[in-house]
């Protein structure tokens, strides 16, 4: 794996709290209640300030607040954080948010201290709540526009699902009507269960898990991802998909890129797919929860893999990273390193294909 001072992009989860609830997310029970096991934290500026050695990081290009269990903007320190990274490094700051929080006077101040900001909007007005549940329409392109209008640089995502398909080229129109520098459509990956099988209908549920509604897979060929016909191939080929994501030769992603992440609760990931199996109801049903906690006890603790207890520098070049690269050649990898980045697979691609701040997967598949 890279060095420290390799490392040209960080994605930091800055919150595990979000006002949404996004059926396809892992944070919930498909749209209803926030999973019990997951901590809901905040990163706090101090923290920033702190666990990274900055002074080391000198190809670091980008700082993106992402994450995997939350929102940024559920951060109260965001706009200290995003200030403080631009005008202690040379990083560009950037951040993916459903966009309800807040109000346009905050977006407003924002703007001063971000890059860009990718504002997740999957439909219009009688649409964009059916996945971004909670989230109100008007209320997020009100922050966008404040955001657009104090100078920012606001890119639209849009997540096609069926009962927004017919919607995304007039969002496209809207985008540019109101200012945002980009449009990307993202066909998503997510109609799997645990064992990798597409399902064309997902169950929505409210807090008592009972089905509220279905969310189903576009129609239209252009937004259907292709991993269901992948999916087709490696099972004639392998059988199953787990012997599959046993046996595939891999290709970091994240090494190729000079990526890495960190999630709100310490824990650092050469990328966001593998923080992913931590928390979740069908996560910790999967065998790559139980694989994950049994690579940090043979490492000598979790602890070692968190960089609230172990310096960064070390879990990168000489503890957990080191660990998880020798488990890619050997029966203890996870599966999650098999589905993501081997031989026979590009969900991350293709989910993104039209997404243009994502690196192209440029490695030979
Ligand atoms: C957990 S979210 C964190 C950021 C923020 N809360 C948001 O939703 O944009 C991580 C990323 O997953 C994306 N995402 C959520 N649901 C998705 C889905 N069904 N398919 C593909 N990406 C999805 C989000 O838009 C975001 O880019
Ligand atoms: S807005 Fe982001 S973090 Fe919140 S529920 Fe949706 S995908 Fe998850």
């Amino acid at each position: 794996m890279y060095t420290v001072d390799q490392i040209k992009h960080i994605e930091w989860e800055l919150s595990t709290k979000c006002n949404a609830a996004c059926p396809q997310c892992v944070r919930n029970h498909y749209g209803g209640a926030t999973v019990k096991s997951l901590p809901l934290i905040s990163v706090t500026l101090d923290q920033v300030k702190t666990l990274v050695p900055w002074d080391k990081m000198s190809s670091l290009e980008m700082v993106y607040f992402c994450g995997t269990y939350g929102d940024p903007i559920a951060n109260n320190e965001l706009l200290e954080i995003c200030k403080w990274i631009k005008t202690h490094t040379k990083a560009a700051v950037a951040l993916h948010t459903n966009g309800g929080l807040q109000s346009p006077k905050y977006w407003r101040k924002l703007a001063e201290h971000v890059d860009w900001c990718a504002f997740a909007i999957d439909g219009l007005a009688d649409t964009n709540h059916v996945y971004r549940r909670n989230v109100k329409w008007h209320k997020v392109i009100a922050n966008a526009k404040a955001f657009i209008d104090a100078g920012g640089e606001a890119k639209w995502d849009f997540i096609v699902f069926k009962h927004n398909q017919h919607q995304v080229d007039t969002a496209r129109q809207m985008s540019k009507d109101l200012g945002f520098t980009q449009f990307n459509y993202k066909k998503t990956m997510r109609f799997l269960d645990k064992s990798h099988n597409f399902l064309d209908k997902q169950p929505v549920l409210d807090d008592d898990q009972n089905v509220e509604y279905y969310l189903e897979m576009p129609t239209i060929d252009k937004y259907i991802n292709n991993v269901g016909l992948n999916l087709q191939k490696i099972k004639q080929q392998y059988g199953n998909f787990h012997t599959y994501a046993n046996l595939t030769s891999i290709t970091c992603f994240a090494n190729h890129e000079r990526k890495l992440y960190i999630g709100a609760d310490g824990y650092v990931f050469p990328c966001g797919w593998l923080a992913d199996r931590q928390y979740g109801i069908d996560v910790e049903q999967h065998p790559d929860h139980k694989k994950l906690k049994l690579l940090w006890q043979q490492l000598g603790g979790a602890h070692l893999a968190n960089l609230y207890h172990t310096p960064l520098q070390t879990i990168v070049e000489q503890t957990w990273f080191q660990q998880l690269e020798s488990s890619w050649t050997n029966q203890d990898r996870l599966e999650r390193c098999g589905a993501q980045c081997g031989a026979g697979t590009n969900h991350i691609g293709d989910q993104n294909i039209d997404v243009d701040y994502i690196p192209k997967l440029t490695m030979q598949k």
